[in-house]
């Protein structure tokens, strides 16, 4: 296992675009949940506040350790400059990008702070210009949450399948059945 302070390596940082606030609540929760999960050292929901998903996501992060920071809010157009002016550099997830097999390597051997960019209904046509990757996890339809979920496990070479949270108040340890949860 490794633990996620130990690890030394750039900022990856999630920005999610187009949450409407009724509709895509659960999937933008579950973007969130899979970003700290996976690696992710934070997230920033463009345009909108949402309370209800800082909340929640802020309540996981106190119970199951590690550092993960939530945004809302601040328009998309304004992160992405920004990220770019600090030296950053910009990963767009997009059915139409280049196949994430044939782009991984360029992207890991690159020593900047990533910013992730995933869309919720239609991504504005700039931020395909804007990033510096668009990148296909296949070249068919899916769903921003599994797009998500394999770009980090191929960024991270699936070291966050087995990455230990510290300050976690609650530790849920593997079994063969049940559940069995710990508090360290
Ligand atoms: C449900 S899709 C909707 C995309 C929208 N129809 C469009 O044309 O912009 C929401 C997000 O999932 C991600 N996504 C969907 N399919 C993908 C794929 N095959 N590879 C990478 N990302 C994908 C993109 O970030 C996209 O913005």
């Amino acid at each position: 296992m490794t633990t996620k302070t130990a690890r030394s390596r750039n900022q990856l940082v999630v920005l999610r675009l187009g949450h409407r606030i009724q509709r895509d609540v659960r999937v933008t929760t579950h973007v969130c949940l899979t970003a700290r999960a996976l690696g992710a050292d934070g997230i920033i929901i463009s345009d909108v506040h949402d309370r209800r998903i800082t909340d929640t996501i802020n309540r996981v992060t106190k119970q199951f350790g590690g550092s993960f920071t939530i945004e809302t809010g601040k328009p998309w157009r304004h992160s992405v400059t920004e990220w770019k002016k600090a030296g950053g550099r910009v990963v767009h997830l997009t059915a139409y990008g280049i196949p994430l097999p044939e782009i991984i390597e360029r992207i890991r051997a690159s020593h900047e702070n990533k910013l992730v960019v995933v869309g919720a209904e239609k991504v504005p046509g700039e931020m395909f210009h804007l990033a510096d990757w668009n990148v296909s996890v296949t070249n068919q339809p899916i769903s921003e949450v599994s797009a998500l979920g394999i770009f980090l496990d191929w960024m991270f070479n699936h070291r966050g399948l087995q990455e230990e949270f510290p300050n976690a108040a609650l530790r849920i340890v593997p079994t063969e059945h049940g559940k069995r949860v710990v508090r360290p």
